[in-house]
């Protein structure tokens, strides 16, 4: 597995796999790599002829007062994890070399930055969809691996991509989740053992809410206030249920939504979501095809 440090050093690498002919897959990460990063480990491997793992943890998504200094750096076990699953060529510049003095050039994805996660992190998708689109340049990937875990960013990479001509394919994979349904974030480190206990609400209103959808439920407000009833013993930050394609906040569930949550939990800020597609419209349409393509 080599170890590539500068963007030049990045695409000599992926120019010599190209002029090879192979396909190149590609998973973004800040480290402290977990299951849920395995899991687009392993989908990059098993999809591409050879596979590349950044690992950077990106200042211009951090605002001044959020946790930049202190997330979780853990550089030999994020290794080992790599190594095992068969990936080629991990990604890990240093941020002067990505942001050196002078640097001005930001990437903003209208209208789908709006809402959800921006309310209290502003910063934050400017500073995604920014790296992203360096690190696509430094990587040149035919296809990359997102998680559904981050399905506001996810839908703001699939757009910024097609947008910006990448020529690069977002794929889009499940949420993996502890045994007792948490959602795996790097952040849950930061969770205490009573922290931990309370973090479960996320996951189980949002299951009560599947519950619901599945018996029928269509009004959008019945399904939010069932899932902020279910989190009433942590600091919710948002419950929010939108179309899944443009973000945009719905009354009537009659198309593919998101409904998404985020909570401050002791010291982590967490999320968590799922996906929902009504039975009516599935039924002899030709809707999900449609759907399944996008985040
Ligand atoms: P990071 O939080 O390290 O996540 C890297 C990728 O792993 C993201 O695509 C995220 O959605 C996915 N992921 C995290 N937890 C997951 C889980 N439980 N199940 C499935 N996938 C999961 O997201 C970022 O880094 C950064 O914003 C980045 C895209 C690297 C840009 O800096």
């Amino acid at each position: 597995m080599k170890i590539l440090k500068t963007k030049e050093a990045m695409r000599a690498w992926s120019f010599a796999q190209k002029a090879a002919g192979k396909s190149i897959g590609f998973v973004p990460t800040m480290g402290a790599l977990h299951e849920g990063h395995a899991s687009l480990m392993r989908a990059s491997v098993a999809g591409n002829d050879v596979s590349v793992l950044s690992i950077f943890v990106n200042p211009t998504q951090f605002a001044p007062h959020e946790d930049y200094g202190q997330y979780p750096r853990t550089w030999d076990t994020d290794l080992a994890m790599a190594e095992e699953i068969g990936i080629d060529a991990i990604y890990a510049p240093e941020a002067g070399s990505i942001y050196p003095e002078g640097y001005a050039t930001y990437v903003n994805v209208e209208g789908l930055s709006v809402g959800l996660c921006s309310g209290t992190r502003p910063h934050f998708f400017r500073g995604v969809a920014t790296v992203v689109t360096k690190l696509f340049n430094a990587v040149l990937p035919d296809r990359a691996y997102f998680g559904q875990k981050d399905a506001q960013q996810c839908a703001i990479i699939t757009r910024m991509a097609q947008d910006l001509d990448s020529g690069v394919e977002v794929v889009e994979m499940p949420i993996v989740r502890e045994a007792d349904g948490l959602a795996m974030s790097s952040r849950n480190r930061y969770l205490s053992d009573a922290d931990r206990a309370q973090a479960l609400c996320l996951s189980q209103s949002l299951a009560a809410a599947q519950a619901a959808l599945d018996a029928g439920e269509r009004d959008a407000e019945v399904v939010k206030a069932l899932v902020r009833d279910g989190m009433a013993a942590v600091e919710i930050d948002y419950v929010e249920l939108v179309d899944a394609a443009t973000m945009a906040p719905l009354d009537t569930i009659d198309r593919r939504i998101l409904l998404a949550v985020a909570a401050q939990v002791g010291p982590a800020r967490l999320i968590d979501n799922l996906k929902f597609v009504p039975s009516e419209i599935t039924q002899g349409a030709s809707a999900p095809a449609e759907a399944e393509a996008c985040c």
